[in-house]
């Protein structure tokens, strides 16, 4: 596995695979690696020739310095991690590497933006396309892989693609967990002892409010009652819980027989902020 520091380098790379024929798979990450990025990167090794992974902590998405400060790095521990994997070449940048000026471009994703992580995140998506849209225009993949954990990133980024006629296939992943249900995250090392002992109740509640929506309760019950269950827990601060429409991510206040759904919650454990989501169809 080939260790690239410079986007210039990535970029020959790129070129050179693309003029010998060569498949490329890239799988952006900020590092930190656990299973579910190592999925990806697993599906990228076996449906194409070659896989680039970035691993870059992109200060532009980061709406708290201090979530940017703390976020995990590990890239030794990392690279060890992706070639088994099936990794070709790993993209480590710096930060001046990748914005040699500040960045003045400015995306408005409209509605897709205007909920959930982009109504609490100012700014983070813009920091996402920005930085997303130069590692495809470097590595020019003709497949590039996203967790659903970040489901409303794959929204913006799906639109992304589209809007700027990115040739390319965006494959998407269904969330890998934990044996007790945690959706596995970088962030997870943050937790103290006794919060990663409470931290599958996040998925705890996504089940309950499946469970309800399944009974075709009132969307205004399931709402009251998934609230009820996390804040039983007082170490549990309940950022948001929504019921969304999968395609247009807006909140939906009446469910529908065979609507596609997806339940997003955000939720503070003392410093750690956390995400997850359930997508399924209504019965
Ligand atoms: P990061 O949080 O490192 O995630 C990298 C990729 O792994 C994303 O596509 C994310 O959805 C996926 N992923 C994370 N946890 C997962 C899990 N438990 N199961 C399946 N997939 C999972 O998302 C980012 O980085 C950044 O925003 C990035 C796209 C790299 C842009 O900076």
């Amino acid at each position: 596995m080939e260790i690239l520091q410079s986007a210039a380098a990535l970029q020959a790379q790129t070129e050179k695979w693309r003029r010998d024929g060569q498949r490329i798979g890239l799988v952006p990450t900020m590092g930190a690696l656990h299973d579910g990025h190592l999925r990806l990167v697993q599906a990228a090794a076996a449906e194409n020739d070659v896989v680039v992974v970035s691993i870059f902590v992109n200060p532009t998405q980061f709406n708290n310095p201090d979530d940017f400060r703390l976020y995990p790095r590990l890239p030794e521990a990392d690279a060890a991690l992706l070639e088994p994997a099936g990794c070709t070449a790993l993209f480590l940048p710096s930060v001046e590497e990748m914005y040699p000026q500040p960045s003045k471009l400015r995306f408005d994703f409209g509605s897709l933006e205007q909920v959930m992580e982009g109504a609490h995140r100012p700014g983070h998506f813009n920091g996402v396309a920005t930085v997303v849209s130069k590692l495809f225009h470097l590595s020019r993949p003709h497949q590039a892989y996203f967790g659903q954990k970040d489901l409303q990133q794959v929204a913006i980024i799906r639109q992304l693609v589209a809007d700027l006629s990115f040739d390319l296939e965006l494959i998407t992943f269904p969330t890998v967990r934990e044996a007790d249900g945690l959706a596995m995250s970088s962030r997870n090392r943050r937790l103290s002892a006794d919060a990663r002992q409470i931290a599958p109740q996040l998925y705890a509640a996504l089940l309950l409010g499946q469970k309800l929506v399944m009974q075709k309760q009132l969307v205004a019950a399931i709402k009251d009652k998934v609230h009820s269950l996390l804040t039983a827990d007082k170490a549990i601060q309940v950022e948001y819980f929504e019921i969304v429409d999968t395609q247009t991510l807006q909140p939906i206040e009446i469910l529908v027989p065979r609507q596609e759904v997806a339940l997003c919650i955000a939720a503070w454990l003392a410093d750690v902020r956390l995400i997850d989501n359930l997508l399924f169809e209504v019965k």
